[in-house]
């Protein structure tokens, strides 16, 4: 037996339902998570207009629709996590990034939440070097 990938190739990230479709697949993990769910239902009483926040950033940073205005960076400051959050939000993130899309923007998707978990650690002053 070879071990031949014989699944069709997937599509890149393209359009606003591509950046819905990654959205709402990733938080649909990510509350299920048993490590992320409960920062995330402690901080988030509606989850609509979480997600509605999340796809115009998505799709400000992939697409450049510049339909996000907010400030990511404070919203972080004051939630009870620790660098393994961040692993765990980085390997969920990535996972669903590969299980739906195949191309450049996809990469760009995971090198930007890379950066970003990056930024967002040194401002709370965790160690660098953590391997995300
Ligand atoms: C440890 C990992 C993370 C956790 C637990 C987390 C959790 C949260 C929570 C609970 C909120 C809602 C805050 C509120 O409305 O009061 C939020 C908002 C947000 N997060 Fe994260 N986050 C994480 C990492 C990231 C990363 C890596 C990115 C970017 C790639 C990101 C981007 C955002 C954005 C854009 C918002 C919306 C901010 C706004 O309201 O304008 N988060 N996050």
């Amino acid at each position: 037996m070879t071990d031949i990938d014989m699944r069709p190739p997937l599509a890149d990230i393209q359009t606003e339902e591509d950046v819905a479709k990654l959205v709402y697949t990733f938080y649909d993990k990510v509350r299920a998570d048993e490590l992320l769910g409960p920062v995330f239902d402690q901080a988030i009483a509606d989850w609509g207009p979480h997600l509605d926040i999340m796809c115009n950033f998505w799709s400000t940073m992939l697409l450049y629709s510049g339909k996000y205005k907010g400030d990511p960076m404070s919203k972080h400051l004051t939630l009870p996590i620790a660098p393994n959050h961040f692993s765990q939000w980085l390997s969920l993130f990535n996972g669903t990034v590969d299980a739906l899309f195949q191309g450049e923007i996809a990469d760009n998707a995971k090198a930007r939440a890379k950066n970003i978990a990056r930024i967002m650690q040194s401002m709370l002053g965790f160690p660098p070097g953590n391997n995300n």
